[in-house]
């Protein structure tokens, strides 16, 4: 393909240029690359890996891949800081108050029915939203989970095409992405989703700030370079634009900073959700919300005390029945207790998130690389969900409605200059015009090719002819072989029973 346009000639070419310049004064210019140029995209998402892990010196791969692709200072998670609740706004864009996965545990008050990560299957829980691996099915792209969160999950009438049966912490990362990179070079699917727990789960046991956490690093970043090995050795190496981010950051606790909510109400009086350092108090009586709520107020410097419709605006997390009448939030580097803490896993923990979203430590990374991503970028901040509308961009999907917005992450993505606007064609990506700098130059410039203008435009008619159309036929696929994982195992937050670092070094 790539000869081909060559054989024009620079003039010809130069002319093509114009024009397409001139056709893409629309603010969207799309085309319709052939289908094994279409987009590919993949997701990876490395669980409470915190932005500043980078700054280790630990991460060679990491470094590697941003310097071919671009990175964002840090990420803003969304609150509450949990793993469900962003990693679902990652894969919908919206804010959790709109997609109802308002924390790893959750409370049906009308019904009594509880979402833990034990029991998370009901699809009730999770159609407040779109995720990103239906809007792709929906619009006739073929989408691929390995253990992200919702894989196990019917959405909207749809499972991901590929998926393993249950999430397992324990099924190796290597083999992970063995199938993923096989997902992608047959041909079965245009958007993958990547999950590994780790480095949270060390995180928490060890503390964000222990040096025994460069290992756990640096074995992501193995991770991340056995990824790209894979994908290289199967000639994607340059095709697939692979996002890589995570959920939420990580700061330090302590087992002796903790507030001990029966000091100050009795148990009795309600029920509580919890996601510690964030709790829901669902008092049985409804009189019972202000008793409670007083007593709470001042109570402990240490945790703030909301009425629901008192929560911050700036978390969005208030319109929704799954969030409590009563919310707590401890401040960094704090817990919050219910009744007899003896035996808590909170107690183990060195480290936990779910704080304010806008702290430093809750901010995870944003690095991406591939043919639509600039190269050796390192943008400002923004907000994971932008993420949906990315990648939605890039694989030439209609978003659903979403909180985020293109033009925040815009700047990622490559440009159509009039040398990229080609090749980056070819690679199937959907450019955007540069801004419109009209001088008199190049307004002449047009006038003079105008008159061999209609030639060339016969020229452009007779490539776009050659493109064909992105959208595949729907093909039957077979879900990939049951490697009988069976059982229920938890995904983060999950205690520390199991709790057998590194299990998961490749
Ligand atoms: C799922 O939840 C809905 C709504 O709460 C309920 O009606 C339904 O029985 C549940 N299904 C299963 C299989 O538990
Ligand atoms: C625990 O609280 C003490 C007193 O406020 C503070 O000095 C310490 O930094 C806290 N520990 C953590 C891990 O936040
Ligand atoms: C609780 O379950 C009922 C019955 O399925 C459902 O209609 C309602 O939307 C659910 N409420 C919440 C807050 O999830
Ligand atoms: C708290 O629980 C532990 C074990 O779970 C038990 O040994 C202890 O007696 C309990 N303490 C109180 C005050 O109930
Ligand atoms: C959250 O943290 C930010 C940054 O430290 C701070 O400006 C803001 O006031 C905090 N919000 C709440 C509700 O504590
Ligand atoms: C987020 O998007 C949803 C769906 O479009 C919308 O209902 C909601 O109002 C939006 N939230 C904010 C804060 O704009
Ligand atoms: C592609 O590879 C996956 C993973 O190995 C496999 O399950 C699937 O059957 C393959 N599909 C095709 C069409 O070869
Ligand atoms: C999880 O994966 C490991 C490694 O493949 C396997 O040995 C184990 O049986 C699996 N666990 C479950 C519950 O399927």
């Amino acid at each position: 393909m790539a000869a081909w346009w060559w054989k024009l000639g620079p003039v010809n070419v130069l002319l093509c240029s114009f024009l397409l310049t001139v056709f893409s004064a629309s603010p969207y210019y799309k085309q319709a690359p052939s289908t094994s140029d279409a987009p590919l995209v993949l997701l990876v998402s490395f669980d409470g890996f915190r932005w500043d892990y980078l700054d280790r010196n630990k991460t060679p791969s990491f470094d590697s891949f941003v310097r071919d692709g671009v990175k964002a200072k840090y990420l803003f998670d969304t609150f509450a800081s949990k793993t469900f609740p962003n990693h679902y706004t990652i894969a919908t864009g919206l804010y959790q108050e709109s997609h109802g996965i308002v924390g790893n545990n959750m409370y049906n008050v009308s019904t009594g029915a509880k979402f833990t990560l034990r029991h998370k299957f009901n699809s009730s829980w999770w159609e407040g939203g779109e995720p990103i691996w239906v809007t792709n099915q929906n619009q006739g792209g073929h989408s691929g989970l390995i253990m992200y969160p919702g894989m196990e999950i019917q959405i909207r009438g749809q499972y991901p095409s590929y998926r393993l049966p249950k999430y397992n912490s324990t099924f190796p990362y290597e083999e992970r992405i063995n199938i993923m990179t096989r997902l992608f070079a047959n041909g079965s699917i245009n958007l993958g989703l990547l999950y590994f727990r780790e480095p949270d789960h060390s995180g928490h046991m060890l503390g964000p700030n222990s040096p025994d956490m460069d290992a756990v690093i640096q074995m992501c970043d193995e991770t991340l370079g056995y990824l790209m090995k894979k994908l290289r050795d199967a000639g994607l190496g340059d095709r697939v634009d692979v996002i890589v981010t995570s959920d939420h950051g990580m700061t330090p606790v302590s087992k002796d900073n903790f507030t001990q909510l029966d000091d100050f109400v009795d148990p009795e009086l309600y029920y509580y959700t919890d996601n510690n350092p964030v709790i829901g108090i669902w008092p049985h009586k409804e009189s019972d919300v202000d008793v409670i709520y007083n007593k709470l107020q001042g109570a402990s410097p240490h945790v703030s005390v909301y009425l629901k419709d008192e929560i911050p605006a700036q978390y969005h997390y208030r319109d929704n029945p799954r969030i409590a009448p009563i919310l707590l939030v401890a401040k960094e580097g704090w817990a919050i207790h219910v009744g007899n803490k003896t035996g808590s896993h909170f107690l183990n923990y060195k480290g936990n998130h779910g704080f304010n979203n806008s702290l430093m430590s809750m901010h995870p990374i944003f690095v991406a690389r591939g043919p639509s991503f600039r190269q050796g970028l390192l943008v400002e901040p923004f907000e994971n969900v932008n993420i949906y509308p990315l990648i939605c961009k890039i694989l030439g999907l209609e978003p659903a409605p979403n909180n985020g917005s293109l033009e925040n992450v815009q700047d990622l993505l490559k440009y159509s200059e009039l040398v990229t606007i080609m090749t980056t064609n070819e690679k199937g990506i959907i450019t955007e015009p540069p801004p419109s700098t009209w001088s008199t130059g190049t307004v002449i410039g047009i006038a003079v090719a105008g008159a061999i203008l209609l030639v060339a435009a016969c020229l452009l008619l007779a490539m776009c002819a050659r493109q064909r159309s992105y959208r595949q036929q729907p093909r039957e696929y077979t879900p990939i072989a049951d490697t009988s994982l069976e059982g229920v195992d938890e995904i983060a937050d999950s205690g520390f029973s199991s709790y057998n670092y590194p299990n998961t070094k490749i």
